[in-house]
């Protein structure tokens, strides 16, 4: 990943990290009432230009449930890693190892509205690629919406190439999502 600092133009607002107490780590349970609160506010300001929220809802209703990350969490080859600032969650990255395909996914990589630009997703995805270097994959894989430029452009930033497309459906509406994929530069780490 370049550094945090390249590129600055793409961001308006920019946070001290000084100022304050940023942690990256493996996700708890305890932390899953905090996911949904960042995934439900993160999709509302990402998607809602083009995805009706009451198909966000309905989506988020039937996946998203406590119940339904619980069940997520105790799932074998899927990881979380939360990121917090001054001790609250504001992002998170999960992720899956498919064995079927052979390829390590980021499932989910979301960071509320108002700590985007601060440096986070990029540490996300570096926990993310330490865990799947940790578990023998040399690539991490991801699905973005075609409509979600900004993470598209911002994957393509950081290296990521789109190779395949396939339809995802939220609620009445579906979307294109494309499939994209980087090369891991980091080492392996062991989770703790
Ligand atoms: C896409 C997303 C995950 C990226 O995470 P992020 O934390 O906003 O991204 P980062 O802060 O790591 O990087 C943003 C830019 O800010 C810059 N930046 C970060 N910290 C900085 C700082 N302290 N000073 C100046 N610039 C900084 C980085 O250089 C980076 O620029 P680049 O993209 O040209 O490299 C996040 O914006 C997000 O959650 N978006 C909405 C939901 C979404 O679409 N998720 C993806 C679904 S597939």
């Amino acid at each position: 990943m370049e550094s945090i600092l390249s590129n600055a133009a793409h961001k308006p607002t920019y946070h001290n990290p000084d100022s304050m107490s940023i942690a990256i780590r493996q996700w708890t349970l305890e932390d899953l009432p905090s996911v949904r609160r960042v995934t439900w506010d993160t999709w509302l300001d990402a998607y809602s230009s083009f995805i009706p929220e009451s198909d966000l809802r309905h989506y988020f209703d039937a996946h998203y449930t406590l119940d339904a990350l619980t069940q997520l969490f105790h799932t074998p080859l899927m990881n979380g890693f939360v990121a917090e600032v001054n001790g609250s969650v504001v992002g998170y990255v999960k992720t899956k190892f498919n064995k079927e395909e052979n390829r390590f996914y980021v499932s989910s990589l979301y960071i509320l509205p108002g700590r985007q630009g601060m440096g986070l997703g990029g540490k996300l995805m570096i926990a993310a690629e330490e865990l799947a270097k940790t578990l023998g994959a040399d690539t991490v894989w991801l699905g973005v919406m075609t409509q979600n430029t900004p993470a598209l452009d911002w994957y393509k930033r950081h290296g990521f190439a789109f190779v395949e497309e396939a339809p995802f459906t939220m609620g009445q509406t579906t979307v294109v999502h494309l499939i994209g994929f980087r090369k891991i530069r980091v080492a392996a780490k062991a989770l703790h």
